[in-house]
């Protein structure tokens, strides 16, 4: 087996990863990128349902979840939204913004994927794919890496494994393992950017309305987010559901508005005075999805002409709909979580650099740290800063 010397080592070839070996390739230094998977990147091509939202305009470190909310601003800073879209416009990608400042191929992710293995080619960056690592050790100032296709040795090692989200498509806990090998705290990951699942009564109630979606609101307690919610067979999800996720422990209520924009008892004392001898299931139509409407009227007060409610009871459906109080009994979990929460503590990592502050040539980045985006761009406009940070640093 052959033996190859590099300035630097990546351990995995996802945004992150390709992100800093071609900032560490532009300045000369001699890069590999190493990753179990068959294809570098597997995460973008399935991104942004195929189109990969790349990044945000409104990145801001308030967008991310942190034990340390502060560590985030320099990479954020250093790299920015604008820079990644300059870049992407140079290419010539095509992109549009959809709701709240999210930038997407208008093609396809595998335009993103195929200018970063451009940028990697250009800078002369190495990519082994399909490698397994054995063993990382480190003498003195030098690392060495085992692999299944041989030794190989760098001054500086920038580690990109990602999280655990998705272990079907190759994640594994290797950045927290190699950080606990070195030393490095790790804050307990959790999967975020999940759906809620729910049981008993619930569960069927859900899975009986499994395809009606609404503008709603989901409140953690912590924070809330107003967008769409999708009722599923297995509870809750769509976009307001899976940032809420991310706020959320297990054993705690949430919060549900399922008609943000609606003052629920103005529109049923307006609709009693309009046309009381209406059901009350076809007031509750004017504002609600059809089988939603009918869901709550059955749950509430059914079969009754709205006449024959008074203003208390009026007040009940109005907070079945408006304060929908519930509790999941968890959640999808990394099966099917866009992101891992928590990974390598913050605190052992210098915010200006990624690299480990007691083993010097040591940098972790991306998802594998713990910073996570909310639903949006974020995380991948994260894997960028941290990638461009480290790239330039190791
Ligand atoms: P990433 O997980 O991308 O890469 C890690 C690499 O390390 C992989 O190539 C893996 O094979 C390799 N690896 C892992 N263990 C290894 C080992 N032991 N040995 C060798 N190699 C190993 N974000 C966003 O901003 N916009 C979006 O549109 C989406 N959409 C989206 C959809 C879905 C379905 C998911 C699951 C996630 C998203 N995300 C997203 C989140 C985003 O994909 C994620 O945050 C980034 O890909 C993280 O980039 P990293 O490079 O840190 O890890």
């Amino acid at each position: 087996m052959s033996s190859q010397n590099y300035d630097i080592i990546v351990l995995g070839a996802g945004a992150a990863g390709l992100f800093s070996a071609i900032q560490a390739g532009k300045r000369g230094r001699s890069v590999c990128v190493i990753d179990h998977a068959k294809k570098p990147a597997e995460k973008v091509r399935i991104s942004g349902g195929g189109r990969c939202n790349f990044t945000n305009v409104n990145t801001h470190p308030s967008r991310f979840i942190s034990q340390n909310p502060h560590f985030c601003k320099s990479a954020l800073k250093q790299y920015t939204q604008h820079d990644f879209i300059a870049r992407v416009e140079e290419q010539g990608i095509a992109y549009h913004e959809k709701a709240l400042g999210q930038l997407f191929c208008d093609e396809s992710a595998n335009d993103i994927i195929q200018m970063l293995l451009d940028d990697c080619m250009f800078n002369n960056v190495d990519i082994m794919l399909s490698t397994d690592i054995h063993r990382v050790s480190k003498r003195d100032t030098e690392f060495l890496v085992q692999t299944s296709a041989g030794n190989m040795h760098c001054d500086s090692l920038i580690v990109a494994t990602g999280g655990l989200s998705i272990p079907k498509m190759g994640a594994t806990p290797f950045a927290y393992e190699l950080a606990k090998q070195f030393g490095l705290n790790i804050i307990d990951p959790r999967p975020g950017l999940v759906p809620f699942m729910f049981g008993g009564e619930l569960l069927a109630g859900m899975s009986e309305l499994s395809g009606v979606s609404v503008n709603g609101r989901v409140d953690t307690g912590q924070m809330a987010f107003e967008e769409a919610l999708l009722f599923t067979h297995r509870g809750l999800s769509g976009p307001a559901v899976l940032q809420a996720s991310s706020y959320w422990f297990p054993g705690h209520e949430i919060e549900v508005d399922l008609a943000c924009k609606v003052d629920a008892l103005a529109a049923l004392k307006k609709g009693r005075e309009e046309a009381p001898k209406k059901k009350l299931a076809s007031i509750l139509e004017t504002f609600l999805p059809s089988r939603l409407a009918q869901t709550i009227s059955e749950e509430t007060f059914p079969d009754i002409r709205i006449a024959d409610l008074s203003n208390a009871k009026l007040d009940v459906v109005a907070k079945r709909i408006k304060h929908w109080r519930l509790k999941p009994v968890g959640t999808e979990g990394y099966r099917t979580a866009e992101v891992t929460i928590g990974g390598i503590d913050t605190n052992d990592l210098s915010s200006k650099t990624m690299e480990a502050k007691d083993v010097p040539g040591l940098f972790f980045i991306g998802e594998a740290v713990d910073v996570t985006g909310w639903l949006g761009g974020y995380n991948f406009q994260w894997a960028w800063s941290s990638g461009y940070v480290a790239g330039r640093n190791a």
